[in-house]
């Protein structure tokens, strides 16, 4: 893996060079060039990576260094339930990875004003995407959160053998957030999945 010093003379001039903003139509053709240089990610059309960037920019984030988008995260609020932020994709180029660039942007998008009304986030991971359960266990824990797992789409039910299954993992509450907002929703879920007392996750 590289090191951010192997990039750039010193750390300054990564966090001078850095730029987060909400995203826009024209990074989309490039955020599709980096989904499809990033496996184990889902690629999309063009259009696709478009619409999420016009339509869902108050709820994603860029990042860029020297214009050059090196990281993203897509996102949007349920359209029926706007307590509940959705991450779609989370990406970094490989050549900035291992520094806490998606931690980061994962930090700045949940202080924006686009997603105040998100009490709770929600993500979907396949069993073996390492780096993504070890993203959001990290978050959760920097959060004081707690992260629930459940099944989500099955691959021979949903997939038909084509995919892997996908968990739904759900991060509550966010930070800087009434902290007892989401306690109605956490005890309805617990009993709805049986969790036993002090058990975080539904294996
Ligand atoms: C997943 C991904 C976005 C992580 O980006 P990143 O900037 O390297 O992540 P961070 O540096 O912010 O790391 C966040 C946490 O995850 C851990 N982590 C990151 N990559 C890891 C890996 N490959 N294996 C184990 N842990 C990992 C870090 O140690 C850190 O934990 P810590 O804060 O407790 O030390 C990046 O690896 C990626 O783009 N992968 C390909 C696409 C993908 O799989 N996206 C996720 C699915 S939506």
């Amino acid at each position: 893996m590289n090191t951010r010093n192997d990039l750039f003379e010193d750390t300054l001039e990564f966090e001078d060079r850095l730029e987060l903003r909400h995203p826009r139509a024209t990074d989309g053709f490039h955020l599709n060039q980096l989904v499809t240089a990033s496996p184990p990610l889902d690629t999309n059309s063009v259009y696709c990576n478009l619409l999420q960037c016009q339509h869902f920019a108050d709820t994603s984030v860029a990042a860029l260094i020297d214009k050059r988008l090196i990281g993203f995260i897509s996102g949007y609020l349920l359209p029926n339930d706007a307590e509940t932020l959705f991450i779609w994709q989370v990406v970094v180029d490989a050549k900035f990875r291992g520094h806490g660039l998606a931690k980061r942007m994962l930090n700045w998008l949940v202080a924006q004003p686009g997603t105040e009304s998100a009490r709770q986030l929600i993500t979907s991971i396949t069993p073996d995407n390492r780096a993504s359960w070890s993203l959001f266990e990290s978050l959760a824990r920097d959060w004081h959160a707690q992260p629930i797992k459940e099944m989500l789409f099955e691959r021979e039910r949903h997939f038909a053998g084509q995919h892997d299954d996908e968990y739904l993992l759900r991060i509550a509450p966010l930070p800087d957030r009434p902290q007892d907002s989401i306690a109605h929703f956490y005890s309805d879920l617990r009993s709805r999945l049986r969790l036993p007392p002090g058990k975080r996750w539904l294996e």
